[in-house]
């Protein structure tokens, strides 16, 4: 099964493909993640990706896509997608290349949340420097203030999570990635999870409505 989590910035998308990917034994493919990756191994992809990514605009299609079919080119599992794809193009793209390897899409997940939601989610997550688990010092916050529950690693904020990124990251998803919606709602795979509800909730609304697929 192959899978694409769409949403807002701060929608739960990444919280959810954590519980999904494991639930359904899927290659949680984040390209946010595999792009912070290469920024802290400065690896060329990495120092290309930084400007555009403190400033909360999208990485060029091609960057992305290079990185992907590198990445995932002999992946046998099934992809579940979280951030991308976010424009059309890479949509096409993604439809090409999973065309050349005889292969679909089984389902198009949008998480819909409120934007006034969103922003304030998103100031106040915090992330595990170590394993990468997402926390919210509101509404998810770890037993130890700045300590991950998991892996005892410190907890950061994200560079992009400052309010005036926070405030660009938006006006992007609204002009290049809410066109996807079109993209993929007349498709009998859309499918739509109130992502305002807790995070167990929507998991298991998402569950639910992969079950009922034909
Ligand atoms: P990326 O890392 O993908 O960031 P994003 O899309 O902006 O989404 P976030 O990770 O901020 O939010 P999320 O939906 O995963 O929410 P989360 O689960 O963390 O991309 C970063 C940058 O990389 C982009 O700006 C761009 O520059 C570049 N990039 C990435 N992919 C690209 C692509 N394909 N093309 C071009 N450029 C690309 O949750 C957020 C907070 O809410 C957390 O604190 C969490 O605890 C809390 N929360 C989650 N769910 C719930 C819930 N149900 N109830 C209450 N709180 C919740
Ligand atoms: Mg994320």
């Amino acid at each position: 099964m192959n899978i694409i989590l769409l949403g807002y910035p701060g929608s739960g998308k990444g919280t959810l493909a954590k519980d999904l990917s494991k639930t359904l034994d899927m290659v949680h493919v984040s390209t946010g993640d595999i792009l912070r990756d290469e920024m802290a191994k400065k690896t060329p992809l990495g120092t290309e990706a930084t400007s555009y990514m403190a400033g909360g605009r999208l990485v060029p299609d091609r960057l992305v896509m290079d990185m992907l079919k590198a990445r995932l080119g002999t992946e046998s599992r099934g992809l579940l997608f979280d951030g991308f794809p976010r424009t059309v193009a890479q949509a096409e793209a993604l439809d090409a290349w999973f065309a050349s390897r005889g292969q679909e899409i089984d389902a198009v997940v949008f998480l819909n949340v409120a934007e006034s939601v969103v922003m304030a989610r998103l100031g106040s997550r915090r992330t595990c420097t170590g394993c990468g688990k997402i926390y919210n010092v509101v509404s998810n916050p770890p037993a130890k203030e700045g300590v991950c529950d998991v892996c005892g690693k410190p907890l950061a904020t994200r560079e992009d999570d400052k309010v005036e990124v926070i405030t660009r990251r938006i006006q992007v998803y609204k002009d290049q990635t809410e066109p996807l919606l079109a993209y993929y709602r007349a498709s009998a795979n859309f499918l739509e999870a109130d992502g305002g509800k807790t995070p167990d909730a929507v998991t298991r609304d998402v569950l639910g409505l992969l079950r009922v697929k034909p």
